[in-house]
């Protein structure tokens, strides 16, 4: 791990290949200005405001937080201006979050990162351990965010395409690792297939890496973990003292607090000791190796802590609804003849054969947003991803689609609302 502490905090004026940087991140700025206007126009001007959507394009949780979180979030909104009111800086050593987090993993407060929803930690894991000319390699399609920070570091990006069965290509992937492979990113289950890495394969998977290079740092995003009702499925966290990895969960999903952004990784104490000192404010960054975090805010800090002191209950109807529902899409997607793949996760990807961009615009003239599989890889093109959501929404969403034809009118324009592949 040697290599990973030299990399570590480039000074700012040594970063490599930082202009090249820029130009990535004025490019992505304006992309997302304009799909940020697209989104904003399509909402005004008489036309249908985002509220009014049924919502199944971002695998949110449709029962929201656990009352419990709830409780904890009214109760900190509303705090007198006092110690602990919303006028006060949260506690930046970020104590009981992270002993709560620990604790619930059976880890220690030092093995946990946490990130201004798990999207920051992308970041942290990117600004942290690559540079240019490192590798990040992965499987695709997959959830592109981690890819696109590590872009913006100057890694070269090194793609290995998922095998006919919609699975990453784990052989493959592992005779691909040498020196300069710096990173593998896995996201089990896997967005937007919504498939599981089973235990044996992963075992199999992290030894011959690290039989390979023991250095490289394998990130597991395990974002719709929560869900998975295989049993052959285990989390990366049972692997933490095996070798450099971190596995990445967040609040978003499973626990419904995505308005909130609270998430966190998981690592081995020497690689969470450098993460930590890029949380924001990102004082290691500038020279200062403070592990100090402004990322949660007072209510995400108590929503966070609360729904992991639940006690399962929250999640438990969360699953049986997910469930539900997914029966529900399987009978409908079967019924038209569509292929879907078995998910483990609060979203399925199922093949409608004529371009998933226009069941995409044929639903959002109608009031419903999914996600076309176009935008996730071009082998997509004829699918579409669609969120589980109330009973209400899925049965809307199934009628609709049932009175789809070739001559039915579809959106103009769809907001770019997928263009990082959420
Ligand atoms: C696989 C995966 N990881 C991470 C995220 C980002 O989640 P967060 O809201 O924690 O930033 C998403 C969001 O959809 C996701 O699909």
């Amino acid at each position: 791990m040697d290599k990973a502490k030299e990399n570590k905090f480039p000074k700012k004026n040594g970063r490599p290949d930082s202009s090249r940087r820029e130009l990535i991140r004025v490019g992505l700025i304006m992309a997302a200005g304009m799909a940020l206007a697209e989104g904003l126009s399509a909402c005004g001007g008489g036309e249908k405001k985002e509220e009014k959507f049924i919502r199944l394009a971002f695998n949110e949780n449709p029962l929201g937080p656990c009352p419990q979180a709830r409780e904890a979030m009214e109760a900190a909104r509303t705090n007198p201006p006092t110690l602990t009111g919303l006028n006060r800086y949260p506690d930046f050593l970020q104590g009981d979050l992270l002993k709560t987090i620990a604790e619930f993993h059976h880890l220690v407060p030092e093995n946990v990162v946490p990130g201004c929803g798990s999207s920051e930690i992308f970041n942290i894991i990117a600004s942290c351990f690559l540079n240019a000319g490192d590798v990040f390699l992965t499987a695709v399609p997959t959830f592109q965010l981690p890819l696109e920070y590590a872009g913006l570091r100057g890694a070269e990006i090194q793609e290995i395409e998922n095998r006919n069965d919609h699975g990453p290509d784990l052989n493959a992937l592992a005779s691909e690792v040498n020196q300069a492979t710096r990173v593998i990113f896995l996201c089990n289950p896997n967005n937007p297939t919504g498939l599981i890495i089973k235990k044996a394969d992963l075992e199999n998977f992290l030894g011959s890496v690290w039989q390979k290079n023991p250095e490289t740092i394998v990130v597991i995003d395990e974002a719709y973990s929560h869900y998975v009702q295989d049993p052959d499925f285990v989390s990366g966290s049972d692997y933490l003292r095996e070798g450099p990895l971190v596995v990445v969960r967040t609040f978003s999903h499973a626990y419904g607090l995505a308005g909130v952004r609270a998430g966190y990784a998981l690592a081995p104490l020497e690689l969470a000791d450098l993460m930590g000192g890029l949380r924001t404010p990102s004082l290691s960054e500038m020279g200062f190796h403070w592990k100090l975090g402004a990322n949660y805010n007072r209510l995400a800090w108590a929503a966070a802590i609360a729904s992991l002191k639940e006690g399962g209950e929250h999640l438990k109807q969360t699953r049986e609804l997910n469930q539900k529902i997914k029966t529900l899409y399987g009978q409908a997607f079967s019924e038209r003849g569509w292929e879907y793949l078995n998910s483990e996760t609060n979203f399925v990807l199922a093949h409608a054969g004529i371009p998933g961009d226009r069941i995409q615009a044929y639903l959002y003239q109608n009031g419903i947003q999914v996600q076309s599989g176009n935008a996730f890889h071009s082998r997509y093109a004829n699918w579409i991803r669609v969120s589980t959501g109330t009973e209400a929404e899925a049965n809307t969403f199934i009628e609709v689609l049932n009175k789809y034809g070739p001559d039915s009118p579809v959106a103009e324009k769809v907001p770019k609302l997928y263009w990082w592949g959420y």
